[in-house]
């Protein structure tokens, strides 16, 4: 799993690991700078952590590498990003294609990037929510697994709004690793059957 900021979705997929029956192990958490909250939260339930920072490599190109090797040390079936706040490089995509899996505060297409809820808020939707997505080369393009409405409610700030669509994010995201785990998927251009 992924992270650069609180972590509380990483930790509702600790939660859920701590479930009987749920099938998914967590095989590590990795961040791209240092002394998160995602990483302490990690670092408690006792998962393996590793910080890959960009300003460390001398080029994108070169962090692209040294992520794709940090994550793949831990031989993982899927990776999971969850407020992950870079652009993942080709290295990586190609290293883990078709396993990589993000979540958006956003119902995607509308309101792409790093400031989805500002930007719906901004706009005045009545509803927005959150998208679970396969990651391809694009900045929140990738082929859509799972979506949930959230309404806008009057007097909205962007922090009680992101709060409403973060606790709807921590369940979708959590049912629909567990489904991929258990049933797996198919992609046909950009159609996602999970049987
Ligand atoms: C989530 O809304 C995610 O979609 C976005 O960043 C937030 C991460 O929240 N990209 P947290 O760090 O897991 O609390």
């Amino acid at each position: 799993m992924l992270v650069s900021g609180s972590g509380s979705l990483l930790q509702a997929l600790i939660d859920a690991t701590g479930t009987p029956g749920f099938p998914v192990t967590l095989a590590a958490v990795g961040a791209d700078r240092p002394a998160i909250r995602g990483l302490a939260r990690a670092e408690g339930a006792g998962l393996p952590t590793f910080t890959v920072r960009l300003g460390d490599h001398p080029d994108r190109e070169a962090w692209d590498t040294a992520l794709t090797e940090a994550v793949d040390a831990h031989r993982p079936d899927l990776v999971v990003s969850a407020g992950f706040m870079k652009i993942l490089g080709p290295r990586f995509l190609g290293r883990f294609e078709g396993r990589v899996l993000n979540t958006h505060p956003a119902l995607l297409p509308a309101f792409p990037g790093a400031h989805a809820v500002a930007d719906a808020l901004r706009y005045g939707v009545k509803v927005t929510g959150s998208t679970v997505h396969l990651v391809d080369g694009g900045v929140d393009t990738g082929p859509i697994v799972g979506q949930e409405a959230v309404p806008v409610l009057p007097g909205d700030t962007e922090d009680s709004l992101h709060e409403r669509i973060k606790t709807v994010e921590r369940r979708l995201l959590v049912d629909t690793v567990a489904r991929l785990a258990r049933e797996g998927c198919t992609v046909t251009g950009r159609e996602v059957n999970i049987p």
